[in-house]
């Protein structure tokens, strides 16, 4: 389909068809109220790395842990598993009078996760640094997440009735040091702030310096220094692992005005 025709059908169905879904949406609306949500915490976590069991899967893992360790019910999703692109600019959830409620109107396979999103408790969200920046997989995903609920008006930032808090964790080859003086607090620092402005809440951990093969005699890969990345993986990567966990423990219970 050509974009054109793609922008068009979905301004369509954010215009006219969601009378079809109405109700749905309606609904989401007052799941986004604290009023009417159940007492069970509900927590999203998002891998944004294509490896799914390696440095920020691990990280994420705990912090589900974490999470369930007070009780929450956790749902993690792989986003390397699902068929999505990033905002099209369609603007159906800028549309006055639009019933789209914080929801992204592009019905494809990431719709129900971004529903899920707004009637969550928490959200946390990893990425590996690509290029100083977090993956192009993390980007699609919050241009939707982010861009749908934001609002364009002057005294309105956001359209969510309540504060969501979302957990970031990345993880990097670059060490502490470098990634400040390579300035890093900015490029990813742009993502913290927008989560702050449209969710209400946002919290970064940040892994440094992490492993990135399990055998480096395999890579052409002499800048590093192996036995450094294996001393940082042995004693500060633990460390990191206990923290995504109290991410996690903490963001499921916190409670926001
Ligand atoms: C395409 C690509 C680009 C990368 N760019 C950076 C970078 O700019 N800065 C950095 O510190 N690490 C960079 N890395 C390293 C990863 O961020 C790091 O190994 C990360 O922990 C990988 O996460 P994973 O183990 O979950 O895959 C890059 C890795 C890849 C594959």
């Amino acid at each position: 389909m050509k974009r054109r025709d793609f922008i068009k059908s979905v301004v369509t169905l954010a215009s006219l068809a969601p009378i079809a879904s109405n109700k749905a949406i309606a609904g989401l609306s007052e799941e986004n109220n604290n009023s009417e949500r159940k007492n069970k915490m509900k927590v999203i976590v998002l891998n944004g790395s294509p490896r799914t069991n390696f440095n920020t899967a691990q990280l994420l893992k705990q912090a589900q842990k974490g999470a369930e360790s007070v009780g929450a019910e956790v749902e993690y999703y792989d986003l390397v598993k699902i068929n999505y692109k990033g905002c099209m600019s369609c603007f159906a959830c800028k549309l006055k009078g639009s019933k789209t409620n914080g929801l992204c109107a592009i019905r494809d396979d990431l719709r129900p996760i971004l529903e899920k999103v707004l009637q969550a408790d928490a959200v946390i969200i990893g990425t590996p640094v690509y290029f100083s920046y977090a993956t192009g997989m993390f980007r699609n995903l919050i241009e939707r997440m982010l861009f749908a609920p934001l609002r364009y008006m002057k005294d309105e930032k956001t359209c969510l009735k309540r504060k969501i808090p979302v957990g970031l964790i990345y993880t990097m080859n670059c060490p502490e040091n470098l990634a400040q003086q390579i300035g890093y607090d900015k490029t990813l620092g742009s993502d913290e702030n927008a989560f702050k402005r449209v969710f209400g809440h946002c919290e970064v951990l940040n892994s440094y310096d992490t492993y990135q093969f399990t055998d480096y005699s395999k890579y052409d890969c002499d800048m590093f220094d192996e036995a450094h990345k294996k001393q940082v993986h042995e004693t500060q990567f633990p460390k990191d692992l206990e923290k995504a966990f109290d991410l996690g423990k903490r963001l499921a219970v916190l409670k926001l005005d």
